[in-house]
């Protein structure tokens, strides 16, 4: 979380800072900030708000510079207020800082021990003190920032520029992410290759431990020891548009539409062929996948809910035991570890704190066979892993995860098949029966987001609800989970969910006709079952509103209100109907007012514990 943009041109770098804060927003925005050196003074803004205010803080001075540093913050140490908001600075230096420093308070002591005095309650305060004193002993800057970043424990990206040395910005990163951008007439650094497409798509990505000096000539790398190393040079292939509004009012109802494209995309790779191979996880996974004897699935959030869908495909189809963990627990707890498990993660950023630590706890207890389910290639998550599958969703910006959803599930629908297949457990016939369903999966997403305009109805009544409980059985259940939290995410309606047959184990007790009650009603081997859960909310006055598949044969009737899925589309009808649950949330959202992009107290990626 928090956005760090740095820049050094001979044009006015102001409205690039600012511009690449916007794109930078969904990885926090409770408040923002930028230091520029407006001839040759450092003049520093900060508001408690959205870049948007701080934009007209800086067009209010008329702010132009050639040189600066910006940043837009999901707290962490501190309150989001003006006095906590970034940069922070020490006579005459200002830094930008987008992690944790898990010894800020030892060296903050220190520091007040030799008379600097803090202003903010935040950890970044420190490193600008920390630099300062540095340069006192005489050492240059880029020299001083090596030595502050050394001493330094915890995640950083960081942002530094001076008045005493206004050639040069220096950046450097541990544990949170940061790049490089070439330009044509100077250059720059951001968390993510969106903020800077404005100016240049030639990027470089720093590794953990890179140091970097930019100037208007040119830059150099070195690593921690101060040792100069060569990082290559990308073309970016982002294209400015996918990180566009273009048509739709907000990104995440751009996301959901777009995902019969991210879909196909990410399906790619079996668009022609008539049979699935594991070497699209990489070149040692047909080995990996046929020594596998579990899988054990990692991940936070709705990459969660991802997995958890896959634990009822690979036990079912692969018919390999199949667990899967919350990543945060995982980390902390002791477990038995097995080198025969191959350990999947799932995260849409890569950088989700939680989930690389999982992963790396689980390589340090001898799990070597390791799997990264990603949307970002060069993410930690992705770069730490043996084997490797990228979706193709295309940048997701809104908060609430929708597009990265749909396409880890076609990602470890394929994971599902090429384990079955490894093991001699899917027959030629099921091959081609479920390649062809992937294969259709994109066109028979497009008709279920046809299903919009009713929706939108349903939405109105719900936007005035408290509270709602979804409900789904078997690979439904975390469909319904997932329905739950993006309803509490962005309209802030309390909402739970539980395995149907749950119901009549407590939550039945809150069911009355102030409580609206969402089931996932797919006309598979469940159906009669869920019916009979459906009869017992009926029966105590609760309104039901009930996705069902053409087939499922549940009639309307007072107090029960059905909205006709397309045909049961089998293994992959989780796919399907998660997505009226998304449409669902946003238009309660939208009702309600709430900010839908950029929902309170929440951020995109969370490089925080
Ligand atoms: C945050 C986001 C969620 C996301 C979760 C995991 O909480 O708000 O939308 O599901 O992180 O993120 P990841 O990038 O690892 O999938």
């Amino acid at each position: 979380m928090c956005g760090i943009v740095t820049a050094i041109a001979t044009r006015n770098i102001v409205p690039v800072l600012l511009e690449g804060l916007r794109k930078l927003e969904y990885r926090g925005y409770d408040s923002a900030g930028l230091a520029v050196l407006h001839n040759g003074e450092m003049v520093r803004l900060r508001s408690a708000g959205r870049v948007a205010e701080l934009a007209s803080l800086a067009d209010n001075r008329q702010l132009q510079a050639n040189i600066g540093i910006a940043h837009t913050r999901w707290a962490t140490h501190g309150v989001p207020s003006e006095r906590n908001a970034h940069p922070h600075v020490s006579a005459g230096l200002a830094v930008v800082h987008n992690g944790i420093i898990e010894n800020f308070e030892t060296i903050k002591a220190d520091l007040q021990a030799k008379g600097y005095v803090f202003e903010s309650d935040t950890d970044t305060e420190a490193i600008a003190h920390l630099l300062h004193h540095k340069l006192q002993s005489g050492v240059d800057l880029f020299e001083a920032v090596r030595l502050t970043t050394n001493e330094l424990l915890g995640a950083y990206a960081i942002g530094v520029v001076t008045e005493a040395d206004p050639f040069r910005a220096i950046v450097a990163r541990r544990g949170s992410p940061l790049l490089l951008g070439v330009g044509e007439d100077g250059m720059y650094a951001a968390s993510d290759t969106a903020a800077l497409l404005q100016v240049t798509r030639k990027v470089v990505y720093l590794e953990d431990g890179d140091l970097a000096e930019l100037r208007l000539d040119g830059y150099k790398v070195v690593l921690a020891d101060g040792t100069p190393v060569e990082r290559e040079v990308h073309l970016s292939s982002l294209s400015a548009d996918a990180v566009e509004l273009g048509k739709y009012r907000h990104y995440m109802q751009k996301e959901i539409f777009e995902q019969p494209q991210a879909l196909a995309n990410t399906l790619e790779m079996i668009a022609g062929g008539g049979s699935i191979s594991a070497q699209i996880f990489g070149v040692s996974a047909t080995e990996s996948l046929a020594a596998t004897r579990r899988v054990l699935v990692l991940a936070c959030g709705t990459s969660y809910h991802s997995a958890l869908v896959a634990r009822y495909w690979i036990e079912s189809i692969a018919k390999i035991p199949c667990t899967v963990e919350i990543a945060s627990e995982y980390r902390y707890r002791e477990s038995v570890p097995d080198p025969e498990t191959l350990v999947v993660v799932i995260s849409q950023s890569g950088e989700t704190a939680d989930t690389l630590a999982a992963l790396k706890h689980a390589k340090s207890l001898g799990m070597s066979k390791t799997l990264a389910i990603c949307n970002v290639p060069e993410s930690a998550i992705v770069r730490e892993a043996a084997l490797r599958f990228i979706t193709r969703a295309g940048p997701e910006i809104g908060v609430a995860s929708t597009k990265a959803f749909t396409t880890q599930l076609a990602a470890l629908a394929l994971l599902t098949l090429a384990l079955a297949k490894q093991h001699g457990r899917l027959s030629a016939e099921d091959e081609t029966r479920y390649l062809t369903a992937l294969r259709h999966l994109p066109v028979a997403v497009a008709k279920v987001l046809e299903l919009e305009p009713q929706i939108e109805q349903w939405a109105q009544k719900f936007s005035g609800k408290q509270h709602a409980l979804f409900l789904g059985r078997g690979r439904h259940w975390p469909i319904a989970m997932e329905g739950a939290l993006k309803l509490k995410e962005i309209s802030y309606i309390h909402a739970e969910s539980y395995a149907a047959g749950e119901l009549k184990h407590g939550p039945l007790a809150l069911v009355d006709k102030e409580m609206p009650v969402i089931a996932i009603a797919p006309a598979d081997e469940l159906l009669e079952k869920l019916k009979s859960n459906l009869q017992e909310v009926r029966a105590r006055g609760g309104e039901l509103y009930v996705f069902a598949d053409a087939g499922s044969e549940i009639p309307e009737s007072e107090g029960v209100h059905i909205l006709h899925m397309p045909e049961h589309y089998g293994m992959l009808s989780p796919v399907l109907h998660v997505i009226p649950l998304q449409l669902l949330s946003y238009h309660a959202a939208l009702v309600k007012g709430t900010d839908v992009d950029k929902p309170r107290n929440l951020a995109k990626s969370v490089t925080v514990e």
